[in-house]
């Protein structure tokens, strides 16, 4: 008999050479490279190509590359019609994973996903790849006008995916500062080894569904409170808290009644996040460029770090990434239901570079379970049941 571990926890379900943690050490990279090297120096369209080739692109393959990923900024005109249609008070996420999927009814081409063998049309794989994530931040910057019932901002060829999202949602040129913080968002989302939206691609992968049926699998996986969405709760929890001032208090009042502080803790990590502390310098960076004209979430949310370093920090509980890019995200004017969505944007390079490496050597999932009900019974018809 199989042994069962609920959740498959510390289950090896995959072998994989795109990221690496370190929960100890408090260490993430990507094919080798550093989170901090990435971000310190990177751009999300480089690091996609990171995550996707297993290289660093030369200068020619990124430029063209990134060429390809704005050219394909542009939304189908039935897709922005059907989303005409949706409901204004549907989630980004559902808005996002609709789209998604109606993608691939537009795009089919899955000419080499039809026989078990591997997929070897590098050219299919590209495309795919390219499609996929050139449109999923135009796709959800759309949502934000159109739910309130303006047309969409049109996407601009000139500016790289951080710019881009930022001129669609608010209209404005991008602002310099806040584009690089969203170019390092994007790096930072992209890739988290084998989380559940990324085994959600796997298992759907492996059954060679097209790589629209894989991403929008994962972003309904991502949609759960469990795995996405931790980063609005954040901000809603500074906004109640108030001040720095009452900041201690508040934390103490919070785990004396047993209820989690939002943003803090990581199943892998029993230090600070690497992710949260690139974050949190993005912050100070941001305030000593701002002064006093930023909100005051940004002093609540480091004194709630020092006092819960102090009340939390033994038992290896830090603050993730979520803890500090919910109030990044809504100092560039992005609303607090839009940030899982901004996830699955960067996300999308992870999963679809874990789709490829699935799909070059694939095996079906098909685990086993352990059976519970009944030994074979009799069928009674319906007349004669009491
Ligand atoms: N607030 C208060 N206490 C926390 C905490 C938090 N955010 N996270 C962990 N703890 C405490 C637990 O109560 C537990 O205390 P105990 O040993 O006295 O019972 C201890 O720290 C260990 O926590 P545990 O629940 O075993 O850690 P985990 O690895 O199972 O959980 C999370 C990880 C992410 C589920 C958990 O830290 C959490 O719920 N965090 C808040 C939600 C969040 O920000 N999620 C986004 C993750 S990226």
């Amino acid at each position: 008999m199989s042994d069962f571990l609920p959740g498959l926890e510390g289950v090896a379900a995959t072998k994989s050479a795109i990221s690496f943690i370190d929960g100890e050490k408090g260490l993430l990279s990507y094919r080798g490279y550093s989170l901090e090297t990435l971000a310190a120096n990177s751009s999300f369209e480089e690091t996609t190509l990171l995550l996707l080739d297993g290289e660093l692109p030369s200068a020619k393959e990124l430029d063209g590359f990134t060429k390809k990923l704005r050219r394909h900024y542009r939304i189908k005109y039935h897709i922005r019609e059907m989303m005409h249609h949706f409901p204004a008070t549907g989630h980004p996420m559902d808005m996002l994973q609709t789209a998604v999927s109606s993608l691939g009814m537009f795009y089919p081409g899955t000419e080499c996903l039809t026989d078990a063998d591997i997929c070897e049309d590098l050219n299919y794989v590209r495309n795919m790849t390219v499609n996929i994530i050139a449109s999923m931040a135009p796709l959800v910057a759309m949502w934000e006008h159109m739910r309130q019932g303006y047309d969409p901002i049109e996407p601009r060829e000139d500016l790289s995916v951080a710019e881009n999202l930022l001129y669609m949602f608010t209209g404005k040129e991008p602002d310099p500062m806040l584009a690089k913080i969203m170019d390092v968002c994007l790096i930072l989302h992209a890739e988290h080894t084998l989380n559940a939206s990324t085994f959600s691609a796997l298992v759907a992968g492996s059954t060679l569904a097209t790589p629209y049926s894989v991403i929008s699998g994962a972003i309904g996986t991502l949609s759960g409170p469990l795995h996405g969405g931790a980063n609005s709760r954040v901000v809603d929890m500074l906004k109640e808290i108030g001040s720095a001032d009452n900041a201690e208090a508040w934390v103490d009042n919070a785990l004396a009644n047993k209820e989690v502080i939002w943003g803090m803790g990581h199943r892998e990590y029993k230090v600070k996040d690497p992710r949260a502390t690139i974050l949190h310098k993005l912050v100070t960076e941001l305030i000593e460029d701002r002064g006093s004209s930023l909100d005051s979430t940004f002093e609540t949310a480091m004194k709630v770090e020092e006092v819960c370093k102090d009340r939390l920090g033994h038992k290896g509980v830090y603050p993730n990434v979520d803890f500090y890019s919910g109030i990044l995200y809504a100092e560039m004017g992005i609303p607090a239901d839009q940030f899982t969505a901004l996830f699955a944007v960067a996300r999308s390079a992870g999963w679809l570079a874990h789709w490829r490496e699935q799909i070059s050597d694939n095996r079906i999932y098909r685990p086993t379970q352990i059976y519970i009900g009944s030994e074979t019974r009799e069928y009674v018809s319906v007349s004669d049941r009491v």
